[in-house]
């Protein structure tokens, strides 16, 4: 006998329209006002400047913002003249790669602020008068959507600029996360089965987690929390950067190549070791999620502890399933958008959080702090979904698609609640390490 699985329906679609205007007003103010903190933190020389170059100079990522706001709202969904057509190629991210795009001919500080401040009129002009339904880009605001997820994915982007930033401190850490509540089993053993995997209900889901389908998954073990800097540092204190039995062949030649012999943003003096966040330097929290490091580093880690990467459905079952209805949750904890005291998101902290600190984010299977704090590899290749169709473009995900791209889950402590839920699909390079990313491991029952 086959059950049918269910998916969570999404409270946008009951709101009025003009609520849903509001409650889209709301989000992409609060992203603009995320942008203006990380961009007024610093002054105009510091703007322009490129601190890495895996990194774009801050004034790019804010004029881009602007640039596909006006490209997708403006003209797009709203039918209006062109405010600055001369400089979309300048803001295109195909066109040139972020290690060139300090030699381009961009907008300085005051004109960028000038141009996306006048794009937000428009947009919200816009908004106030569209229909939000009869095309795909219009329904439930959906194109709206996806400029707020867009802007605050660059403000994700812009911290992690921020972070690699060198002097003193410019961002004001809130206020210190909660603490561990209490012990927990070490790992959750989920029995194989069916769940339903990705969304085609969610409004403001974006293609590559579409549709939502049935994925049989083979009994596993996850661990309960992530595998934190006290974890972590056993492997390196072990030596395990210099055993090659970790490693796979692409790992190995990369820590190699690099010298890479602990975390990004870490340093060892003495038998101590420290970190260097966003300008502070303070010694290694043994119970904080590991952050910087990369998909080598993660696989290599779980090896070492004798377990492997969950997959990516593996995770999204520990997540979403909620085994009594058979039903996938919107987050772990039920369907209601993030509260503070269940997830660690939008900067909130500047931090992740001790492991455990969040009894209340749970998932129906008891796995904790799956969404916020770190973002998790999984050992999966970035794919897209059975019956998978590219939208709005290609460039969106497709293009991403295939081996070279591995699979994140979950957000961080710098992802805003707009830009994560249980089906969100991150990807990036195996070698990637100035992301806020960690891991859990898990094992085949
Ligand atoms: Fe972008």
């Amino acid at each position: 006998m086959s059950v049918r699985h269910t998916e969570s329906p999404n409270p946008l679609h009951q709101l009025g329209a003009e609520r849903l205007r509001e409650h889209t007003a709301r989000a992409l103010t609060r992203a603009r006002e995320r942008s203006r903190t990380l961009t007024d933190a610093v002054d105009d020389e510091d703007l322009v400047r490129q601190h890495s170059r895996l990194m774009s100079p801050l004034v790019w990522d804010l004029a881009h913002i602007g640039s596909q706001e006006e490209i997708w709202l403006v003209r797009d969904v709203g039918g209006r003249e062109p405010l600055r057509p001369d400089i979309d190629d300048l803001y295109d991210a195909f066109q040139h790669p972020r290690a060139d795009r300090p030699t381009l001919p961009l907008l300085g500080p005051a004109e960028a602020r000038a141009y996306v401040g006048e794009v937000r009129d428009k947009a919200f002009d816009v908004l106030g008068t569209a229909r939000l339904t009869g095309s795909r880009l219009t329904e439930t605001a959906f194109a709206f959507g996806m400029i707020t997820q867009h802007e605050q994915q660059h403000d994700e982007t812009m911290l992690a600029t921020h972070q690699l930033r060198r002097g003193e401190p410019v961002l004001r850490a809130g206020p210190t996360p909660p603490r561990r509540a209490g012990p927990l089993p070490a790992e959750v053993r989920v029995p194989a089965g069916t769940f339903l995997m990705g969304t085609s209900v969610e409004p403001w889901a974006l293609d590559n987690e579409r549709p939502a389908h049935e994925v049989h998954v083979d009994a596993f073990a996850i661990d309960t929390l992530p595998v934190t800097c006290g974890d972590y540092l056993e492997f390196v204190e072990s030596g395990g950067y210099a055993q090659s039995r970790w490693w796979s062949a692409a790992g190995w030649e990369y820590v190699r190549a690099h010298e890479i012999v602990a975390p990004r943003f870490w340093r060892r003096e003495g038998e101590r070791w420290w970190r260097r966040r966003f300008g502070v330097d303070e010694p290694v929290p043994p119970e904080e999620p590991v952050v910087h490091v990369s998909f080598h580093e993660a696989q290599a880690y779980a090896s070492w502890a004798g377990k492997r990467l969950p997959t990516e459905p593996e995770w999204e079952k520990a997540a979403r399933f909620d085994p009594v209805s058979g039903r996938s949750r919107r987050f772990p904890w039920g369907d209601e958008e993030p509260r503070a005291d269940q997830a660690n998101l939008g900067q909130r902290h500047l931090r992740p959080a001790p492991v455990g600190a969040y009894p209340d984010g749970a998932s129906a299977l008891g796995v904790h702090q799956l969404i916020g704090d770190v973002w998790e590899w999984t050992g999966s290749d970035f794919r897209g979904y059975p019956g998978f169709t590219a939208f709005p473009y290609r460039e969106y995900s497709e293009v991403f698609f295939g081996p070279d791209h591995k699979v994140l889950r979950g957000g961080s402590f710098g992802t805003d609640i707009a830009a994560v839920r249980g089906t969100f699909r991150n990807w990036d390079y195996p070698i990637r390490r100035q992301i806020f990313a960690g891991f859990r491991c898990a094992r085949s029952i």
